[in-house]
């Protein structure tokens, strides 16, 4: 039996989860690796807090370096979220020759490159499964059981909290801020939510699988995002309509040498296998070479799937320690792939706009959207209520929902401009991608 000693770094909801998890499932992991994982220490700035988990008596330390210096520590879990200082802390704890595992997706897509570059230089490892889809082990497969395959797309519902308010906003005709509010009140979103409704959350894990699925660096930053916010009721029952579903999508593709990419609400029609995942769950489909289609789907949020994840880290470190070797993969953040990263390219999108309710007003959009040969596939208008005490003579407002054939995304933008420009329509309300068949 091998005593592996971790100190854990935060105790919110994963830490709690990572916690419960060795705790619940100490004799199965005992019995299965000779591993005998202790948490020794948990940096808590706040001990006087009931976390809700049973944690021995001189366990917890508000001092940082009782964990990142501390030569009795094997392994570093961080669980602090947030760029900093949980990026300082992690590069402290490998300069200091100890492993990392962290659920961090914003380090990891902000500093992976540097951190993986120095756990290299110190000869140890930095593991991020629980980064991405909490407990779905994509990462894991996609650089062990997978590696052997060249993938050309992927399709990701990355996002748990915005899965679960668009399914509530479907199902259950919630306003967006009702179905917000559940789903904060279930511990699936960010401490700031708009890191999950802005789509930043989902942006930070594409780019964690653009890197190792595609071997390119695409910065957050650069992946075109947009949010769910925008998402009313009027999109629902047309998606509803055209046979669609809503779904917070991160997508990336490789075609001729560039990779693109984009995190959007999407229209997907109801029988491809990503428009049946519901409520807080998440799912990765993507297409291999070798294997052909695969799903991944489930928990991407909450304490104990995310918990599980960091503790197949902390077990897969361990192993490794015991063994001494290079037995088993490491999941590697890689930029050699020879791709560029090109954007959000092209596709079929779908437009919601207001425009004022007179004559002509259809024939300028499409004048527009001709001469930069955009094509329109549907057109549906919705004649907007008067409001009280409105003249019913009085020109008022139509809603104009439209899906183009397809075209560049930023071909589209400039169109669209142009169409505000020439004052055609009073606002673009929307705008989301349309996925093929
Ligand atoms: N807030 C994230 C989500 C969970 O809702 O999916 C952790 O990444």
């Amino acid at each position: 039996m091998a005593t592996i000693k971790v100190g854990m770094l935060g105790i919110g909801t994963v830490g709690q989860g990572t916690f419960r998890v060795l705790t619940m499932n100490y004799d199965k992991i005992l019995a299965s690796t000779g591993l005998d994982i202790q948490i020794t220490k948990i940096y808590n700035r706040h001990p006087e807090l009931d976390r809700g988990v049973d944690v021995p008596e001189g366990v917890y330390t508000t001092d940082v370096n009782d964990i990142l210096k501390n030569p009795d520590i094997d392994i570093v879990v961080e669980l602090i979220g947030g760029v900093e200082p949980a990026s300082t802390f992690i590069k402290t704890a490998l300069e200091n020759g100890k492993s990392v595992v962290t659920a961090n997706k914003a380090v990891i897509a902000a500093r992976g490159q540097e951190l993986a570059q120095i756990a290299m230089d110190h000869h140890v490892l930095l593991r991020f499964e629980a980064a991405v889809c909490g407990g779905i082990p994509i990462i894991t497969s996609i650089t062990t059981a997978l590696l052997s395959n060249h993938f050309e797309e992927l399709q990701g519902i990355l996002n748990g909290t915005t899965n679960f308010i668009l399914t509530k906003m479907e199902e259950e005709g919630l306003s967006y801020q009702e179905a917000l509010g559940m789903a904060q009140e279930k511990g699936f979103a960010e401490a700031d939510p708009t890191a999950d409704v802005d789509g930043l959350d989902a942006a930070n894990k594409l780019s964690i699988l653009i890197s190792l699925v595609f071997g390119i660096s695409a910065p957050p930053a650069q992946i075109p995002t947009r949010g769910i916010s925008n998402v009313s009721s009027i999109d629902m029952d047309f998606a509803s309509e055209m046979d669609f579903r809503i779904k917070m999508l991160a997508s990336a593709k490789e075609e001729n040498g560039k990779v693109y990419a984009a995190v959007s609400p999407a229209l997907v029609p109801v029988d491809h296998p990503l428009a049946s995942v519901a409520n807080e769950f998440n799912a990765v489909f993507l297409t291999g070479n070798a294997v052909d289609d695969l799903m991944f789907y489930g928990r991407g949020a909450g304490a104990m799937p995310t918990g599980s994840a960091v503790v197949g880290d902390v077990i897969g470190v361990a192993r490794k320690f015991e063994k001494d070797s290079d037995y088993d993969l490491v999941p590697q953040l890689r930029y050699d792939g020879g791709l560029d990263f090109a954007g959000e390219g092209s596709g079929r999108y779908y437009v919601r706009m207001t425009a004022p309710d007179q004559p002509g007003v259809l024939g300028r959009i499409t004048t527009i959207l001709g001469w930069h040969n955009i094509s329109i596939d549907t057109v549906v208008q919705r004649p907007q209520k008067k409001a009280k005490g409105q003249s019913s003579t009085a020109p008022g407002s139509a809603t104009l929902l439209f899906i183009f054939q397809k075209a560049e995304k930023k071909v589209i933008d400039r169109a669209l401009s142009e169409i505000l420009l020439d004052k055609a329509v009073t606002s673009v309300e929307n705008v989301m991608r349309v996925v093929e068949e």
